[in-house]
């Protein structure tokens, strides 16, 4: 096949996949594998351009609030896995997290997100009482939780305690790299259960992956694009690995920014409203990232709202972006970058656009 013969046909994949909203393993593969500067542009473009066609020239804020870093899992690549002794840990109380909202509120953000680790502390019962603070004090924001694998009664009483929204990244659709990642104790199946779970019980949810994770090939890529598309979920999270020198994966390169946002730019076309993250990995991983990431589809940004003090703590990789500056600082910076490239941050809630 000539270039232009390649460049031709993945145009005309690109057609389908709008079209579709989904291809075969085969056309995902030959996407995947001429992903040139040629096609990564087109793919791109497109993507902005249906994403500023659902939404907007706009990009969402949510507000971060990471907890607790105590987590029960050992996720291989993640910095605040269970072995990891070197972690200092921590957890917030009720009333710091309370005035993390409150500090929040007054900048403008309509969405809280409380994120943490597996973190046997706070019980069904605390999470509960934890909502119930939240929503009474701001009825007009958005909830979203990011704590983990729980039964299905967990989510059904969060849910019922006012929680709008949930992100559990399902990290690898494929069984053997699921497996790589995790200790065996960890499931594919329970991870996708929970995923279902969620769904049925109305939360707009999230799911997503790593790129560049140890071991991931196309293959496996493939398997998590055909189980986005199986699953229809409401966010996607996706952001480069990037090591942690605690981690048994300290030696593992970082994933690839381009590939990380063709992969962005695909998952746009795949699910078009879906809200995607510009996530601080990327931010990480490249000065500019997360402009980038915009550029590239993404629709959504997650300042931290996390006192200073703590941020440093909540480390899943080396070299976390945590500038040390107010959250405040933080908006002012991200209006200001989001502007140079021509895009409005908002701060609604910026709910789900079902298309
Ligand atoms: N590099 C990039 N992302 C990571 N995460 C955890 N560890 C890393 C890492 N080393 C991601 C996981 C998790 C999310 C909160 O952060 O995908 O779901």
């Amino acid at each position: 096949m000539t270039d232009r013969e390649r460049m031709e046909k993945g145009k005309a994949l690109l057609d389908l996949l709008e079209e579709r909203h989904s291809l075969s393993r085969e056309e995902w593969h030959f996407l995947l594998e001429n992903r040139d500067g040629e096609l990564a542009g087109e793919v791109c473009s497109r993507a902005a351009a249906l994403r500023d066609r659902i939404y907007g020239k706009k990009v969402f804020v949510r507000g971060l609030i990471e907890f607790t870093n105590y987590c029960r899992c050992d996720c291989r690549y993640c910095g605040i896995r269970r072995s990891n002794k070197n972690a200092s840990r921590y957890r917030l109380t009720p009333e710091q997290i309370m005035s993390c909202c409150e500090a929040g509120y007054d900048l403008g953000f309509r969405t809280f997100v409380l994120q943490g680790g597996e973190d046997p502390y706070f019980t069904d019962q605390r999470m509960v009482e934890l909502i119930r603070a939240i929503k009474g004090e701001f009825p007009d924001c958005a909830l979203t939780l990011s704590i983990g694998e729980r039964p299905r009664e967990s989510y059904a009483a969060f849910r019922q305690a006012g929680a709008d929204r949930y992100l559990l990244r399902h990290e690898t659709a494929n069984e053997e790299h699921y497996r790589l990642l995790h200790p065996e104790e960890q499931t594919l199946k329970n991870r996708m259960e929970c995923l279902k779970n969620l769904k049925e019980l109305g939360y707009q949810t999230g799911a997503g992956c790593m790129v560049g994770s140890p071991g991931q090939t196309a293959d496996c890529l493939i398997d998590d694009l055909e189980y986005l598309t199986r699953l229809q979920p409401e966010m996607v999270g996706m952001g480069p690995f990037i090591p942690h020198h605690d981690t048994p994966f300290r030696d593992y390169p970082s994933g690839s920014v381009e590939l990380t946002l063709y992969l962005l730019g695909l998952v746009r076309l795949l699910l078009p409203s879906v809200l995607l993250p510009a996530t601080t990995a990327l931010g990480t991983a490249a000065e500019g990232g997360r402009e980038l990431g915009v550029k590239a589809g993404a629709n959504v940004v997650m300042p931290n709202l996390s006192p200073e003090n703590v941020r440093e703590k909540y480390l899943l990789y080396d070299n976390k972006i945590h500038t040390g500056r107010e959250a405040a600082e933080c908006l002012e910076d991200l209006k200001k970058s989001m502007a140079a490239i021509g895009y409005e941050v908002v701060v609604d809630r910026g709910d789900f656009i079902p298309c």
